[in-house]
């Protein structure tokens, strides 16, 4: 089976998370873009979604799922995303679409992540992955002498050559170099650096599933 082809078993498997008559989290990424297409065919049975990205927000609406504010929605039953790492304990990696502080946003208020992704995402140790990390652009330079003094190299992603800009208006570092042996601890200390918006580890939000697509199907893994 194909990457592609892995992506979309997944996707169609997490209609099963999806609770008829409630509003449904949407990450972002090529595996959410399968899912959304495949929320399509129960879009009479929920009442809508909120989305963690543009991009997402614009696919959900073209097929006529209507996005709903975060903040007119309390809780979520559940929220599906994709990852760029997961380990066996549901702890993350995300952000290789830049959307990881909404996407974190949307995770904090779902009562339940359900994690998607095809087999190659699963990993011992966090960090083989380049760590997204969405910053103030003022900061940069100080969070990349900070990540510097840990070992890591936090290069500023472009696009087209500029500073990628996110939906936040942000930039994003991508940090190689790391091994997140303690992806708690990881998570709470760079968060507090003055300038980083969100570090890419979901260690707080991590999975509660994750829907593996393998060569053999779906392998549904329980943190
Ligand atoms: C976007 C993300 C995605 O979930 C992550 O990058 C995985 O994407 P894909 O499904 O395309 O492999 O965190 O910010």
């Amino acid at each position: 089976m194909t990457q592609d082809e892995l992506k979309a078993l997944v996707g169609q498997a997490a209609l099963d998370y999806v609770v008829p008559g409630e509003i449904v989290g949407v990450g972002t990424g090529s595996t959410v873009n399968k899912f959304i297409e495949a929320l399509a065919t129960m879009k009479d049975r929920i009442p809508g979604a909120v989305s963690s990205s543009v991009a997402s927000t614009a696919r959900l609406q073209a097929l006529g799922i209507p996005v709903l504010d975060s903040n007119a929605v309390d809780q979520l039953s559940v929220y599906i995303d994709g990852a760029d790492e997961i380990d066996s304990n549901g702890y993350m990696v995300k952000g290789g679409g830049a959307a990881l502080t909404r996407e974190k946003i949307v995770a904090a208020q779902s009562r339940r992540f359900v994690c998607i992704a095809d087999e190659s995402k699963l990993v011992n140790v966090l960090g083989a992955f380049a760590l997204p990390v969405e910053v103030i652009p003022m900061a940069t330079r100080r969070v990349q002498r900070q990540f510097a003094a840990m070992g890591g190299l936090a290069t500023v992603r472009l696009k087209d050559g500029q500073p990628l800009v996110t939906d936040n208006g942000q930039h994003i570092l991508d940090v190689t170099g790391l091994k997140i042996s303690d992806p708690l601890a990881f998570e709470s200390e760079v968060n507090q650096w003055p300038g980083v918006l969100t570090v890419g580890v979901f260690a707080h939000q991590k999975a509660a599933i994750c829907l593996l697509g393998t060569a053999q199907g779906v392998k549904t893994l329980q943190f």
